[in-house]
């Protein structure tokens, strides 16, 4: 092996970075880490960072936990492969199944399996199709999502995502895939516009859209409880219920992506209860491993399970599945993970930290850059604007939101720059009260130092 120090070069001449400008990375190059432990991760010079992101929204446990690594290395050495298909199986991937179902906020007769919420989302649109097919509705296929939601980048997955870099020139979204407004109250309410009457709004126009689309026509409606990549949107209180009556009263199948408000990032299993709707199904992913090893799912409720047996039988066999979709070594760690988030009742911590995580983010909102500071449970985001009064955004070539990130990695913090110059920060549930602080601390110095820069470049 080359000597760490030259990883950097290396990286820039062997890899495709995803979600990074291609061209200015050639100048910055990467930040290498080497190991992490709780909520730290360490480059390879062993410089600390707190990892305000919990990775991409997903290592619920943080770092090290020698638990995971231990039910992964055990059930390797037991059962290394396994699958499901032509009727395999292995415990693992049923007690996973059984645990789920148990658990799943939606009324689940069966789980698939697979490896990405990508994965999922797409299986999500097949088994959509696949169920009105075998009812005998083959015109009633569309999907709705909205816009600035983050459903994964495959193809299917990258069309229900309502952000435009993931479908410029890929030739997205596919025929079939409709996007309704976004519930983000503080960026797109009508001046004097309260929440409820807001939320009132969007439900009107997502009926309008049914109607005009023909409600026979219209399959599903997907939709994350909380918005993450978009820009971490909460929607208003109600919304969820206006939402979930006129999908309810046009028999749309209502999907809700919890892969990044599951397992306890809201406070509680599921970030549709806390929104306060219920899904036919959930698509769940990251933290069902804290991200140790890749693995997705997703919940099939008894009417559409019915369907897909009815298919069968017309078929000869359900021709969709993955190599790994119900991997044993990911199974065994999925297991672990959930034992242990209930053992040390990771999800009420959650709820009992979110006040001071929320009353240290929401007062970044005082900060001269800062537009808007808005969070749910442990995810936050901070909008960082040209002019607070009017909400005028930057323009998005002068890279604010990249350079805040830039600085908070100075200040050994790690958080994201989303589209909009929107800065999420997602910590590890294990997060401590004082490493709260900590982060926010950070932040604020991050924060501080993109204002100095702002002001230097005459862009405030
Ligand atoms: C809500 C949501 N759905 C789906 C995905 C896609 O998951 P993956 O990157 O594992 O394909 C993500 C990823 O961030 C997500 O946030």
């Amino acid at each position: 092996m080359s000597p760490p120090s030259n990883l950097a070069a290396r990286d820039i001449e062997t890899l495709i970075h995803p979600y990074t400008n291609l061209a200015r990375f050639r100048e910055t190059g990467p930040l290498v880490l080497d190991h992490g432990k709780g909520v730290w991760v360490y480059d390879t010079g062993g410089r600390p960072y707190l990892e305000g992101m919990a990775g991409l929204w997903c290592t619920g446990l943080g770092y090290g936990n020698e638990e995971l690594v231990e039910a992964a290395a055990a059930q390797m050495r037991k059962l290394a492969f396994g699958h499901l298909f032509t009727g395999k199986s292995h415990d693992g991937a049923i007690e996973l199944a059984e645990k789920l179902k148990e658990m799943a906020p939606a009324a689940t007769s069966k789980v698939f399996f697979c490896s990405s919420g990508s994965e999922a989302n797409d299986t999500q649109v097949k088994l959509v199709r696949y169920m009105n097919n075998a009812l005998g509705k083959p015109q009633k296929k569309k999907i709705i999502s909205r816009i600035k939601a983050y459903h994964g980048v495959t193809v299917a997955a990258a069309s229900l995502t309502g952000l435009p870099a993931n479908q410029i020139d890929f030739d997205l979204p596919i025929p079939g895939i409709l996007h309704t407004a976004c519930p983000h109250h503080w960026r797109f309410a009508q001046a004097g516009e309260s929440e409820e009457a807001y939320a009132s709004r969007l439900a009107a126009e997502l009926e309008d859209l049914i109607v005009r689309e023909g409600p026979d026509t219209i399959a599903a409606f997907i939709a994350e409880p909380v918005m993450g990549a978009g820009g971490v949107i909460v929607p208003p209180a109600t919304y969820f219920e206006k939402i979930t009556a006129v999908c309810n009263l046009h028999d749309v199948y209502m999907i809700s992506d919890e892969v990044i408000c599951g397992f306890g990032r809201l406070g509680k299993s599921f970030g549709s209860e806390v929104l306060g709707f219920a899904p036919h199904s959930i698509s769940v992913g990251k933290a069902l491993t804290s991200a140790y090893v890749p693995m997705a799912a997703l919940t099939v409720p008894e009417a559409m399970y019915q369907a897909m047996l009815d298919e069968s039988r017309k078929i000869g066999v359900f021709g969709h599945g993955f190599t790994y979709s119900g991997h044993p070594v990911a199974a065994a760690v999925a297991l672990k993970t959930l034992e242990i988030y209930a053992r040390e009742r990771l999800f009420e911590q959650a709820a009992q930290k979110a006040p001071q995580f929320l009353a240290r983010l929401t007062a970044l909102g005082q900060h001269p850059l800062v537009g808007e500071a808005r969070g749910l449970g442990l995810v936050g985001g901070i909008e960082l604007v040209a002019d607070k009064a009017t909400k005028r955004s930057f323009e998005p070539k002068a890279g604010v939101g990249a350079r805040a990130v830039q600085f908070a990695e100075q200040e050994g913090l790690i958080v994201r720059f989303l589209a909009g110059d929107v800065v999420s920060v997602c910590p590890p549930l294990v997060i401590t009260p004082q490493e709260i602080d900590d982060l926010f601390d950070r932040l604020i110095r991050a924060l501080d130092r993109t204002l100095d820069w702002a002001k230097r470049e005459r862009l405030i």
